[in-house]
């Protein structure tokens, strides 16, 4: 069966099969190939792409503004204090002028629904670069990783530790039920994922065989191939900083939990930025183990791959 993704928003990588998924994969991985041999061509040639920013960002803006420019693509950076997103006109005539002028939208934002307006009113592309609710390209880039270092997904144990119900958690137990890959959650009761995921997750789990466990018990870290973490406080939500520095504590990602796994060769992952000393400490994520620069890399070939998928006819 051929693949074709030309024309598709990536808003949640819940719309995805998992052959379109693996198919992502696989493009990203012939698109770090070719940057390896320094084969660099001109696929966004005459193409032009909004990057729209209501949080802040490093690795995500410089992995769209700079595969899309490297290709002969044209990025525009637009944060919320340089256009109208919902405020003077209605979010639906922004969409709407953007895609008069776009061929492609990428949004970090805080609500999902955004996302949703902007692909709906636009009818060019709209990828999630990040919302309160999912960070599908971040999801695309750990598996790259995990793959790069596994070989197959399939029958994988991740583990996150930390924030069980923000984006980077939900995120990865979507792409883990569609793969096939073992996912346990390891946060306190307070912070569990929420119900209606779990609800869709089930059934998708179930058709590839990933067993999803949520837990407040840290020895179920135990026989991990990849020990997760992300911060404890997810942008927008600083003011909730000592409630989750008394939650979280005991879930920090340190050395003894790494040891926990049992497994000499089990890996560490971040989506970064980290709060060293927070939910993981120097030496772990400064160590041997730790593949999150691997990670942040991969931002830019999976980014790439979406967007070669997307916007051309690869
Ligand atoms: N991982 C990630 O999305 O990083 P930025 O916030 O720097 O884009
Ligand atoms: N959960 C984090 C991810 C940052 C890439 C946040 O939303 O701030």
């Amino acid at each position: 069966m051929s693949i074709s993704l030309f024309g598709r928003s990536l808003l949640t990588l819940l719309d995805f099969s998992p052959e379109e998924i693996q198919y992502l994969l696989e493009l990203s991985k012939k698109v770090k190939n070719e940057a390896k041999n320094n084969n660099v061509f001109r696929r966004f040639e005459g193409k032009t792409l909004a990057l729209l920013f209501e949080k802040r960002s490093t690795r995500t803006r410089c992995a769209f503004e700079t595969a899309f420019g490297e290709e002969g693509g044209h990025p525009v950076f637009l944060s919320t204090t340089d256009i109208q997103l919902g405020a003077k006109e209605s979010l639906e005539d922004t969409a709407r002028v953007l895609g008069r002028m776009f061929s492609a939208i990428q949004y970090r934002g805080f609500k999902q629904e955004t996302a949703e307006i902007l692909a709906e009113y636009s009818q060019v592309p709209v990828y999630n670069g990040l919302t309160d609710l999912y960070h599908p390209t971040q999801a695309l880039a750990d598996f790259l990783t995990l793959e790069e270092n596994f070989g197959n997904v399939k029958g994988l144990k991740l583990v996150y530790a930390g924030d069980g119900r923000n984006n980077v958690a939900r995120s990865l137990m979507v792409i883990s039920a569609k793969l096939g890959t073992h996912f346990t959650v390891i946060t306190p009761d307070e912070l569990n994922p929420d119900e209606v995921l779990l609800k869709k997750i089930a059934p998708l789990a179930e058709k590839t065989g990933a067993v999803i466990t949520i837990t407040s018990d840290i020895n179920a870290v135990k026989d991990a191939d990849a020990v997760y973490t992300d911060v404890w406080i997810s942008m927008g939500e600083e003011d909730k900083r000592d409630e989750r520095i008394r939650l979280l504590s005991p879930y920090q990602v340190n050395q003894k939990m790494m040891d926990k796994t049992g497994k000499s060769g089990s890996i560490f992952l971040h989506c970064l930025p980290a709060v060293k000393g927070e939910e993981v400490t120097a030496d772990v994520i400064d160590g041997p183990q730790s593949k999150a620069w691997d990670q942040a890399e991969n931002r830019k070939h999976t980014i790439k791959a979406v967007m070669l998928a997307t916007l051309t006819k690869c």
